[in-house]
């Protein structure tokens, strides 16, 4: 590719999803430059559905940037879960175990709108629609981003000091690390998660987590007025075999317990197969190139972890980049990946944990089921058990 454009920056971002934005606002305030190259229309990011909680010092970090402000009026605020397993309820007052940390429930595209536009505002730039990302010279101290602007435009080179794959799983970024520099760890569940949106009143004033024999079930919200439910499906299952009508029974089935209680139903207006692995990449660096967020890692959405883990990643990436640029110290930046994995492997493993317990893995043997059993029975009759659960949903301190 031959640039008729180059311009420079300090930073290189690729992606706009929560890591590259979140990143480009932490470096805005330490007076370090960057632009985001987004391969997507600002309409697609800011119209995509998927996570829904934030961990508590995420909130407190968007409210301490001033980025707070819709998330305050518009989020839900829970003190804890329901847990349902044999058709009993248990409550994890997450609020009381934690000394006051809460769930808060604001959809990732909200955050992703609030952020796009605070960027803009104060005069950052993000490139929607870009292709054809390229790296160069990531081992030296300038290395290159080749880029066309749209799907045939011209190629425009960005010149930098760092650049950031903050690129999703699916991005250029991680694969730009030699092949024989790092290495993949990965699960890949046998069963996937069915979500839709609908137009329905709340049917429970906290999330409910629900173990069934006909498989897992999630209720979550959006709204007052729109409400997001998850269902255990085979991963490889097309959507058009679920009518609403098969969906709605299938979570009446799996969420009813014998309190009587029961789930409100409205139209469907959003729904979507998404299937589930655990993965992780180390190192998260190379050279002048540090990768971010699912670019890095993948965790199954069942501890709410991913978004809160790309924050987590940035952060670090954010305070090893001020050092740098304040003092010259590459301490921050060699021990980047490092620093990240501590907290990453953690997460996976709750991430799994929470998963493998709540599931129905066909695979598994009734032994194997009846010890999931046992550990939500001994989990929600110990206080250890469950502020252990507590401390990793709301997140692990933030140093
Ligand atoms: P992404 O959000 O994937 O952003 C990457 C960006 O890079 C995208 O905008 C993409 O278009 C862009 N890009 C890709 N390739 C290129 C390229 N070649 N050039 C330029 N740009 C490129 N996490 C939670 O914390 N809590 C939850 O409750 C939760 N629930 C979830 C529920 C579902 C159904 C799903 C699917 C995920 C859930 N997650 C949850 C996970 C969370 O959504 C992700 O972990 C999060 O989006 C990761 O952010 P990211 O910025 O690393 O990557
Ligand atoms: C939501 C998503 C999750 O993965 C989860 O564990 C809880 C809630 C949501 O989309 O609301």
């Amino acid at each position: 590719m031959h640039p008729t454009k180059s311009t420079r920056t300090q930073v290189a971002i690729i992606g706009a999803g929560p890591a590259g934005l979140f990143l480009s606002h932490l470096l805005h305030r330490q007076g370090i430059e960057s632009v985001i190259l987004e391969s997507r229309s600002r309409e697609e990011i800011e119209g995509t559905i998927r996570a829904g909680v934030l961990e508590q010092w995420v909130v407190d970090l968007m409210n301490g940037m001033g980025l707070g402000d819709r998330m305050m009026r518009e989020g839900h605020f829970h003190s804890g879960i329901t847990l349902r397993f044999d058709r009993q309820s248990h409550h994890i007052d997450m609020a009381e175990l934690t000394g006051g940390k809460r769930v808060t429930v604001y959809a990732q595209h909200e955050v992703i709108r609030d952020l796009v536009s605070a960027r803009l505002e104060d005069g950052g730039t993000i490139l929607f629609g870009v292709s054809d990302v390229q790296f160069a010279d990531l081992d030296g101290k300038a290395p290159r981003v080749q880029f066309r602007r749209g799907p045939d435009g011209p190629v425009d080179e960005l010149r930098c000091d760092f650049i950031a794959g903050c690129d999703g799983f699916h991005g250029p970024s991680r694969q730009a690390i030699p092949a024989a520099a790092r290495t993949e760890y990965q699960i890949v569940y046998p069963f996937g998660w069915l979500g839709i949106l609908t137009e329905a009143p709340p049917s429970h004033p906290e999330l409910i987590y629900a173990n069934h024999e006909r498989g897992f079930a999630l209720l979550s919200t959006r709204s007052p007025e729109v409400q997001r439910l998850y269902i255990q499906v085979d991963p490889k299952d097309d959507i058009a075999n679920w009518s609403d009508d098969r969906i709605w029974s299938e979570l009446h089935r799996r969420l009813e317990d014998e309190s009587g209680w029961t789930l409100k139903e409205g139209p469907i207006f959003q729904k979507g197969i998404i299937a589930m692995r655990s993965f992780v990449c180390d190192p998260m660096q190379h050279g002048r190139l540090f990768i971010a967020g699912d670019a890095a890692h993948i965790v199954p959405p069942t501890g709410a972890k991913g978004l809160n883990l790309a924050v987590a990643d940035v952060l670090v990436l954010s305070r090893a980049m001020a050092a740098y640029y304040k003092s010259g110290t590459t301490e921050g930046l060699e021990g980047y990946s490092a620093t990240c994995l501590r907290r990453i492997w953690k997460a996976e493993r709750f991430s799994w944990y929470m998963t493998t317990m709540l599931h129905r893995n066909e695979k598994e043997s009734p032994f194997e089921q009846r010890v999931h059993l046992a550990e939500l029975d001994y989990l929600v009759h110990s206080r250890a058990a469950m502020t252990a659960l507590a401390e990793n949903y709301v997140g692990l301190p933030m140093e």
